[in-house]
């Protein structure tokens, strides 16, 4: 039984607020331990704090902001696999962060996920699969693979996704998380450095691309 995971919420042109909290419990054992994390105040926070009251017009601006950016996260349902299959398809597009490379058979893709028995958490909002993570263990390492849809990066979701999965691995007892990531995809290599992955090979022409190129990889861990 899964109770909600985390909250994110944040403003446009603010830092993101995001809490992971105790919620996930499986044959009665909890297996998310809580983790808060809040943004420091700002100046905005601190005006408020002393002219309460003053700043409503700013506070109905941040509020209607942080509605856009509220998020849950939690592992997936059977019924969130053709969406997860979806989102997939138009990260998939992008042809940039992700290895997987159109055509995306969305119908496949979603029996995948389905049948799938990795840990994995989807980042949902207002009924949506805006972001997931999906981590694959093998003999004590969990191989990790994320992806946030496009109009919700940077509001929070990879975070809020991570530290989900890095509890959970934690929990599940898994030794190391390790993954692959394209060298030019700094906003990946810098949410993992933020969570203490560090680089520990390059691996050259690892990913050969529908286009005939053949990019590096980056391998980077995690020791848990
Ligand atoms: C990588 C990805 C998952 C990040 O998700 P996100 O929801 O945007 O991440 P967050 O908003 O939680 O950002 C966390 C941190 O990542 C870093 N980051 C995120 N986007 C960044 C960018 N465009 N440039 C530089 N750093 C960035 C920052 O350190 C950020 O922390 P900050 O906001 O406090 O500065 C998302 O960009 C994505 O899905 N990209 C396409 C698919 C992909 O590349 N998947 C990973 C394959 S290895």
């Amino acid at each position: 039984m899964v109770a909600a995971v985390a909250r994110g919420g944040g403003g446009r042109r603010r830092a993101p607020v995001w809490r992971v909290g105790v919620a996930a419990v499986t044959g009665g054992k909890v297996i998310l331990a809580a983790v808060v994390t809040r943004r420091r105040p700002d100046r905005r926070d601190l005006r408020r704090e002393r002219h309460p009251g003053r700043d409503d017009q700013g506070a109905r601006e941040e509020g209607a902001l942080a509605r856009i950016a509220d998020f849950d996260v939690r592992p997936p349902r059977p019924e969130d696999a053709r969406a997860m299959a979806e989102l997939l398809a138009a990260v998939a597009e992008e042809r940039d962060g992700i290895a997987t490379e159109p055509p995306v058979d969305v119908d496949v893709w979603a029996k995948r996920f389905a049948a799938s028995d990795a840990a994995s958490f989807v980042a949902v909002a207002d009924g949506a699969v805006v972001g997931m993570i999906q981590v694959d263990e093998r003999r004590g390492v969990g191989k990790l693979a994320m992806l946030v849809a496009r109009r919700w990066r940077r509001h929070g979701v990879g975070s809020a996704l991570l530290g989900a999965a890095i509890e959970r691995a934690r929990t599940d007892g898994l030794r190391k998380l390790s993954l692959d990531v394209f060298p030019h995809n700094a906003a990946a290599i810098a949410l993992y450095r933020k969570f203490g992955f560090v680089e520990e090979e390059r691996r050259l022409e690892q990913y050969r691309r529908a286009s005939g190129d053949a990019w590096d990889a980056i391998v980077m861990g995690l020791l848990l």
